[in-house]
């Protein structure tokens, strides 16, 4: 049975003009008109006897001059009776509701087959039939745990579901002002999948927002921080140390090079030669012969630093034999800044989680268990803890943070690269805060051009390879492009800015620009949903998660009429020496 009694009485009006996605319906009745809402939804006859076209009301005028502006009606003004009350509803369609499909019975298809005949009778979808409706949307088939958002906020008992598939799979991006209800609608995403035993994901974690997410799926892990420097073991607790020889030679050159300086050339050449000699040396007392013939700068293998500071020392200060006497070596003096780079870094507490991690990270095969808390990590592991990972990256110097999370993207990126198809494991890369480290435009200098390579790396292939991305990010127009046209999906919650907003309007489909207008007046926690993911285009309230992240929206008023004294600021100024936040001790 259709879930559309359609009677002739009821019908809004009749189609005027279609144009592929988009339909003109011309409303007689004034008073009919003045119930319509935009955003609501209308239904149409289609030509094909079962099915239904649905569509979204997008404007809707009464004027024979605006009307001119809504769509192409040129030519018609002559045969209506009232050019000045032309009353004209403007309708995208969505998708087709099929009565039957094989087997099953009221079927919604995000495809458009057919397109409405002009003169057919257009509906609005409202009480029962909206009910019924939305009951179709929401029940989609699917079992176990489903990847909810929250309700419609069309219908409010209909559930917004999305297709977990599609969602990771063509990459996803959510985007909203400030305290829109970003941080909040991730960690509603996280918690539906730390409910699926087999979940993987990771989450970058700029501020510590995340820490409150208590779930069975999900661990947390912390980037080390001066006050973890004197761990014995690696990777206790959650801490997880970086060792330096996990970067890449160009994230190496960009930490210790600079290219201003007119030495860089040499400078960069000198430390790649070092660098491959100190692994060599690392790999030859080893004995890991099946690796020595094939390395490069960039493999994964450990070696001391101190060794490569010392040669290049070395060389800074080498005489050779001259005709004469001894003269300076080729590369006298001309590494001194760069030694004095490295050996700065080496000692910068804040940098501690690379260069003075515990001894065991140089061992060969500590990889492996750095792999195995990073991108493995599901509930059959000794200690039962799922697979979203929480990587609190809130003590990583901002300078830093381009090198140090692309570093991490890298290594997951690459390990599923080198995992045989069938035994992948896909993983989710959750990028919050995106707009710091995958800059639209980047400076010359830090990690940044390395990070973007990286992301825009992983956006294109990550796809074969089964590594989605979700970019979460208050300044849209301050990504990268290329990441953000690789999304597929949008999650777009209240956005005020108006680079922001175009960004976002380019990200939809032609069809549906017109949500853009919505934007600005989305309430705090609610989204626009569009994408391959999500069978309907609409506004979603998204629910809000069990265990909230703790974005602490301060309520300024409040604190300040509040009548009890005010904490005292030596803790933050000796914090602030020691970069490691510690509570006061009373
Ligand atoms: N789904 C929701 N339902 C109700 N309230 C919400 C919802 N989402 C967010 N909020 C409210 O909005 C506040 C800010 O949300 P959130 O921290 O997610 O913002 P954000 O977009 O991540 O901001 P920022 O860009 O600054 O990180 C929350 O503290 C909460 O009070
Ligand atoms: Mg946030």
């Amino acid at each position: 049975m259709s879930i559309f009694k359609y009677n002739d009485t009821d019908a809004l009006g009749r189609v005027k003009s279609v144009d592929t996605a988009i339909v003109i319906v011309h409303v007689a009745d004034v008073e009919r008109l003045r119930k319509l809402q935009v955003n609501r939804l209308a239904v149409l006859q289609s030509s094909h006897p079962g099915q239904h076209l649905i569509g979204i009301i997008q404007k809707i005028t009464r004027n024979a001059v605006e009307a001119k502006e809504i769509g192409d009606v040129e030519g018609d003004e002559g045969d209506l009776k009232l050019p000045t009350e032309l009353n004209l509803v403007r309708i995208t369609l969505i998708g087709t509701m099929v009565d039957k499909l094989g087997a099953e019975s009221n079927v919604f298809l995000r495809t458009l087959e057919t397109v409405p005949e002009i003169d057919a009778n257009c509906f609005a979808v409202e009480g029962e039939s909206l009910t019924n409706f939305m009951q179709v949307i929401a029940n989609i088939a699917s079992d176990g745990e489903r990847l909810s958002l929250g309700h419609y906020t069309l219908d409010d008992k209909a559930e917004a579901f999305l297709n977990g598939n599609k969602f990771f799979q063509r990459h996803a991006i959510i985007v909203g002002s400030t305290g829109s209800g970003k941080s909040w609608t991730t960690a509603r995403v996280l918690e539906c999948m730390a409910g699926l035993p087999n979940a993987n994901g990771i989450v970058f974690d700029i501020h510590g927002e995340y820490r409150p997410l208590k779930a069975d799926g999900i661990r947390h892990l912390r980037i080390a921080s001066p006050k973890d420097l004197d761990a014995k073991s690696a990777l206790k607790d959650g801490i997880v140390h970086l060792p330096y020889w996990l970067l890449a030679y160009e994230a190496m050159v960009s930490m210790f090079v600079d290219r201003s300086d007119q030495n860089a050339p040499n400078q960069a050449m000198l430390m790649s030669r070092t660098i491959i000699e100190a692994k060599r040396d690392y790999l030859t007392k080893g004995k890991h012969d099946e690796v020595l013939n094939n390395f490069t700068i960039d493999s994964p293998i450990p070696f001391s630093i101190a060794d490569v500071i010392a040669r290049l020392e070395e060389l800074d200060s080498e005489m050779i034999p001259g005709a004469r006497s001894e003269k300076q070596g080729p590369f006298h003096g001309k590494l001194s800044r760069l030694v004095e780079r490295l050996k700065n870094k080496q000692t910068d507490r804040r940098l501690g989680f690379l260069f003075q991690a515990p001894k065991e990270t140089m061992e060969f095969d500590w990889l492996d268990k750095l792999v195995a808390a990073l991108v493995a990590g599901t509930k059959d592991q000794a200690d039962k803890l799922g697979g979203v990972k929480i990587v609190d990256f809130s003590e990583v110097p901002s300078d830093m943070l381009p090198l140090i999370i692309s570093l991490v993207a890298k290594l997951i990126f690459s390990i599923q690269q080198w995992t045989l198809t069938e035994n992948r494991h896909p993983i989710a890369l959750f990028c919050d805060e995106a707009h710091l480290y995958i800059p639209e435009r980047q400076s010359s200098s830090g990690g940044e051009a390395f990070a973007v390579d990286a992301f825009e790396r992983i956006a294109k292939e990550g796809r074969k390879y089964g590594v989605g991305l979700v970019v979460i990010s208050q300044r849209p127009s301050e990504v990268n492009r290329t990441v953000l046209s690789q999304c597929n999906n949008l999650v777009a919650m209240r956005l005020t800015n108006g680079d922001d907003q175009n960004v976002v309007r380019r990200l939809l489909p032609d069809s549906l620009g017109g949500f853009s207008d919505l934007l600005p007046v989305l309430d705090t926690g609610e989204a626009l949903v569009v994408g391959d993911a999500s069978l309907l285009p609409t506004r979603v309230r998204i629910q809000q998660p069990e265990n909230k992240p703790n974005s602490g929206t301060v309520p300024f008023w409040d604190k300040w009429g509040e009548d009890k004294e005010v904490a005292k600021l030596s803790d933050a100024v000796a914090s602030w020496r020691k970069q490691a936040i510690q509570a006061s001790k009373k």
